[in-house]
């Protein structure tokens, strides 16, 4: 074994697989799912015919895809026990928190069976699709008090999860950009949580684990929870004059901007682009959002100050808007940002079941050696 002593924090830069999920040019702007632009993607396809594509790496044709919406269709309920687990947990509570037990919960109800197995991954893959929406849905409605709503199998995939939501069927533009939003927010190479499912994967556990393991990592602010961070920092922000001097102030305090940077992207994450036109569209629809100006002005001052270090709008920061104005509380945007993920999770999770090797690196140890063990009543 070769030794490899250059320690990068973060690895940072450091190759962790070999894949073929997705494709990212941080320069030029790029990202693409198994080589599609997703531009294509957002434009064309629906999260869930991207997941197949995503997971099974070829884009399905019609029966397929009717197939696996079908199977998503009737796996979406889930059982009593698992509503009745979840109706303890406490309301006040994050809904990351709920999601990431609830997630872990499936596997107590699915009993583990063969890796190599392509029932199984079908099964797996298609009963977390389906009943993650449900299940954060569901926590929603029992932490103000109401009973879950059942999902409702006339409606596609993005249209169910905000009838679950908001109790009421959605406007068929706000259900289509949710739907765009799910499939932005799919899959990323090898983000920090992708590679916690990957870590997990490479243990051989079951698929419940792995993805409750990836929502943990997606939960902090420096990953998915970002995006409810943007919209507490335009609150704070308040009016497009403050922009200025709120910057300003983080950059003199070395604080984080929420919402800009991005370890890959140096320019503005094509993302962030697509999402911005969505916002525009519900604008148009449902009215203006008073945060939009300030949002605008943030982009163009963040880029006059820190333009040149790389630092542009990610993901995260105009997606926080579009849920926004589809009545979305804040609170919810990470486990939306996890609906999304399950499916480059588990694109992940089925690549690496296929050549894995357990992550085990090494460390650099900074540690003393030879030291004399004090017992208790000695030490002062
Ligand atoms: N605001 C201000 N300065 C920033 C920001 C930011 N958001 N991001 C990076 N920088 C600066 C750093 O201060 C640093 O400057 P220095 O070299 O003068 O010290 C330089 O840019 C490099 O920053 P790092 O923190 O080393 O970059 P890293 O690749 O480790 O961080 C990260 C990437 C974590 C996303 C960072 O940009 C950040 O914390 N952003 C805010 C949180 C956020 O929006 N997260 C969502 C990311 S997208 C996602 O996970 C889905």
């Amino acid at each position: 074994m070769t030794a490899i002593s250059e320690f990068k924090p973060g690895l940072e830069g450091v190759p962790a697989t070999l894949s073929s999920v997705s494709y990212v040019d941080g320069q030029k702007g790029i990202l693409e799912y198994r080589g599609i632009g997703i531009e294509q993607l957002a434009n064309q396809s629906t999260f869930l015919e991207t997941s197949y594509l995503l997971i099974w790496g070829k884009l399905p044709t019609k029966d397929e895809l009717a197939d696996f919406e079908h199977e998503i269709r009737y796996h979406r309920r889930i059982k009593y026990r698992i509503r009745d687990m979840m109706k303890c947990f406490p309301e006040s509570g994050h809904p990351m928190d709920a999601l990431q037990t609830s997630a872990a919960a499936l596997g107590l109800f699915y009993s583990r069976r063969a890796l190599d197995n392509p029932e199984y991954i079908r099964e797996a893959v298609v009963r977390l699709l389906a009943k993650i929406p449900t299940m954060v849905a569901a926590f929603q409605l029992m932490r103000k008090g109401n009973d879950p709503v059942q999902p409702r199998d006339d409606l596609d995939y993005s249209a169910n999860f905000l009838y679950m939501l908001n109790e009421r069927e959605p406007d068929p533009i706000a259900a289509r950009v949710f739907d765009v939003c799910l499939t932005l927010h799919a899959e990323h190479t090898i983000n920090a949580s992708t590679f916690s499912a990957m870590v997990t994967a490479s243990t051989l556990t079951d698929p419940y684990a792995v993805v409750a393991s990836a929502v943990g990592t997606l939960a902090g602010p420096l990953h998915g929870g970002a995006n409810e961070e943007v919209l507490t920092m335009l609150e704070e922000i308040g009016s497009v004059e403050n922009v200025g001097s709120y910057v300003d102030n983080l950059i003199a305090t070395k604080s984080k901007i929420m919402g800009f940077g991005h370890r890959v992207y140096k320019v503005k994450d094509p993302r962030a682009t697509i999402l911005q036109q969505l916002g525009e569209q519900l604008f148009e629809r449902f009215g203006h959002d008073e945060y939009y100006e300030i949002a605008l002005e943030l982009e163009r001052v963040v880029a006059d100050r820190l333009g040149e270090k790389g630092i542009y709008p990610n993901v995260d920061f105009y997606s926080g808007l579009v849920y926004r104005k589809l009545n979305i509380p804040s609170d919810l945007f990470t486990p939306i940002f996890a609906i999304a993920r399950v499916s480059g999770w588990l694109a992940h999770w089925k690549e690496q079941i296929t050549k894995n090797r357990i992550f085990r690196p090494t460390q650099i140890y900074t540690g003393s050696h030879n030291e004399t063990y004090v017992p208790i009543h000695e030490r002062n």
